[in-house]
């Protein structure tokens, strides 16, 4: 199952985030999918502010993770730059723990991930229009999108 959602403005993506962040629980992943400025970032913005969390939220080219402390901790993956890498900077400890995890462009650490996750794939359609998708993977997943009212 697949839901989609029509995010018109930056804006729409961030509190579509902000109310997504409001379900979220210790140990859920988020996987973000979509090509270079897409909204990942935007929508990642927030899912921080929907967590409580002050700090500002960006990915900084060489960081492949920020953490925030808010409601939970968030750990905040931007793993471009492992493409054709099969680095694995232990990764299992991440997804083991208490903390919400996002993964931008998760797809190049696909052999690290858990099966069951939320997959969000945002696709640009106009300078302010996106798509978004959501497949999740697992009951906890399948019940938070129920949740969602999509
Ligand atoms: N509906 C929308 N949702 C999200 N961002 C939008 C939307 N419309 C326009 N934008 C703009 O698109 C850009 C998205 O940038 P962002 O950094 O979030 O993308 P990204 O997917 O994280 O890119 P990267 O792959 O480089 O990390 C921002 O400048 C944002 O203002
Ligand atoms: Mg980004």
């Amino acid at each position: 199952m697949t839901y989609t959602k029509m995010l018109n403005s930056p804006e729409e993506t961030e509190n579509f985030a902000i109310c997504l962040a409001k379900l979220l629980k210790s140990g859920d992943l988020l996987t973000l999918e979509g090509d270079l400025g897409a909204g990942k970032t935007t929508f990642t913005k927030g899912l921080a502010k929907g967590l409580g969390i002050q700090r500002m939220v960006n990915s900084p080219t060489f960081t492949l993770l920020k953490q925030y402390s808010g409601r939970l901790e968030l750990n905040h993956f931007d793993v471009y730059r492992l493409e054709n890498s099969d680095e694995d900077i232990g990764f299992e400890e991440f997804f083991t723990s208490d903390a919400v995890t996002v993964v931008e462009w998760a797809r190049f650490i696909e052999e690290y991930l858990p099966k069951e996750r939320l997959e969000i794939t945002i696709n640009r359609q106009s300078d302010q229009e996106r798509k978004m998708s959501l497949t999740p993977i697992g009951r906890r997943y399948e019940n938070l999108c129920r949740e969602l009212n999509l």
